[in-house]
């Protein structure tokens, strides 16, 4: 059932040595779960990722780049902030020697989304922050709705001087607004965990055309130009065969220049927004290791896949009782025929399971050099509950919406006879 899974007889190998040296059995799974090693193989986690980072070692990666959801889907959490400027002994001084809180408060009076947001975000780049070692870069990747937010988060917590660039991602693909300047571009900030001693070496990153290759040597125009701060690329082709079908998939090409340009071959790269696994797939590609984590059942699918997970340390996720339960139901084509018992939804979750699973493996290409384990951190069990509780409610509002309308067209259907 799982030989699909690892394309490379070395990839397994390799990963079938490090379990038998490191597993040890764990929560009565039958397989260890291995923990984070640094001389150990990539990982994939299921995880809610801020529960998951604690659990990771101080100044590990070389590059963590992120792509957070704005939209948390998590309820309003609303907090109030004293209006009083704490310079000594306060939380920590920020924005224009004003105090952390005071600033949040300013930025919260903005946008009440954004305080979510920030609630959401702020301790995860903290996290991303003692993560990264002295010479280590964070790529967080936003659009234009939240990124002058999250500048100033990320200079308070990283300070000012450890602010590199912006980078500009520019695309040309979707409708186009006639109200205003349609919106083609995504922004992603980043910042170096020490300003002094922080790794970039552009001599692997691909290069572009010269905009004007008349006005430069006939060598420098073959060679190409180095990328600037605004990087052209087109979003992942709906036909192409990157596509992995993950809806928020980001193009490999632009994880290849930010990996290429800020770690070395045999760095660790962590992505814990990881969704179909692009982080993964270009670190492997680029002889990086990487560590791909992420809450959502369908990204872990997508990444096993695409990152060639191993079969063993897989297999063992996939014993847990609780499993797939309703995480992967089709909401809407289920109802009232299959029911919302707890057989019903098992079974339809099921299908639907294998459903996608045989859709990655006809349209998803896995990273050759890729290879993995599987660790499923215990956070996710809490993920989960709220996955399925969230799923069960949905279902239910379906059935009585869908006995509803056969309600409604029986007592039309009887009006219509009375009539006649
Ligand atoms: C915008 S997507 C990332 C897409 C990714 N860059 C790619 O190229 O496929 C954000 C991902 O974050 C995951 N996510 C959201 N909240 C999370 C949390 N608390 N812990 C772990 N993953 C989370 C979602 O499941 C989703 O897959």
């Amino acid at each position: 059932m799982t030989a699909h899974l690892s394309p490379t007889h070395h990839a397994e190998a390799k990963n079938a040595a490090y379990r038998a040296e490191h597993a040890e059995p764990q929560h009565g799974a039958e397989v260890g779960a291995p923990v984070f090693d640094p001389n150990g193989p990539s990982l994939l986690v299921q995880a809610d990722n801020l529960e998951y980072l604690k659990t990771l070692p101080d100044a590990s990666f070389t590059v963590i780049y992120i792509d957070p959801p704005f939209n948390t889907g998590k309820p309003q959490t609303r907090r109030s902030y004293s209006n009083k400027i704490v310079n000594e002994g306060g939380d920590r001084t920020g924005f224009k020697g004003k105090s952390y809180s005071s600033v949040l408060q300013t930025i919260a009076s903005y946008s009440d989304s954004f305080e979510d947001y920030w609630a959401f975000l702020e301790p995860r780049i903290r996290q991303a922050h003692r993560l990264l070692t002295e010479d280590g870069t964070l790529y967080l990747h936003l659009d234009w709705r939240e990124v002058h937010y999250a500048k100033i988060m990320c200079d308070m917590i990283f300070g000012r001087e450890s602010f590199l660039n912006e980078l500009i991602w520019a695309y040309d693909y979707g409708a186009k607004s006639t109200r205003r300047w349609p919106t083609k571009h995504d922004n992603i900030l980043v910042y170096v965990k020490n300003p002094r001693s922080y790794y970039f070496n552009t001599a692997e990153v691909d290069r572009e055309p010269y905009m004007a290759p008349a006005l430069v040597t006939e060598e420098k125009a073959a060679r190409g130009k180095l990328p600037t701060d605004v990087w052209w690329h087109t979003i992942v082709s709906p036909t192409g065969k990157e596509k992995t079908g993950y809806p928020t998939q980001k193009p490999i090409g632009l994880l290849r220049r930010m990996i290429a340009a800020s770690s070395r071959p045999g760095d660790w790269v962590l992505d814990f927004f990881a969704g179909s696994g692009t982080t993964g797939a270009a670190a492997a590609a680029l002889g990086r290791r990487f560590l791909c984590v992420d809450q959502n059942p369908s990204a872990i699918e997508t990444m096993a896949h695409r990152l060639n997970v191993d079969a063993v340390s897989f297999e063992a996720y996939r014993g847990v009782p609780r499993g797939a339960s309703v995480l992967f139901t089709p909401h809407r084509s289920i109802g009232v025929r299959g029911g919302t018992s707890r057989d019903a939804l098992m079974a339809a979750s099921r299908k639907a399971l294998m459903e996608q699973r045989t859709k990655l493996r006809q349209q998803v290409q896995p990273v050759p050099e890729a290879s993995c384990l599987f660790v499923r951190h215990e956070s996710t069990d809490a993920v989960e509950k709220q996955m399925r509780i969230r799923a069960r409610d949905t279902l239910r509002r379906e059935r009585k919406r869908q006995e509803l309308a056969k309600k409604r067209a029986e007592a039309k259907a009887s009006d219509t006879k009375a009539s006649d």
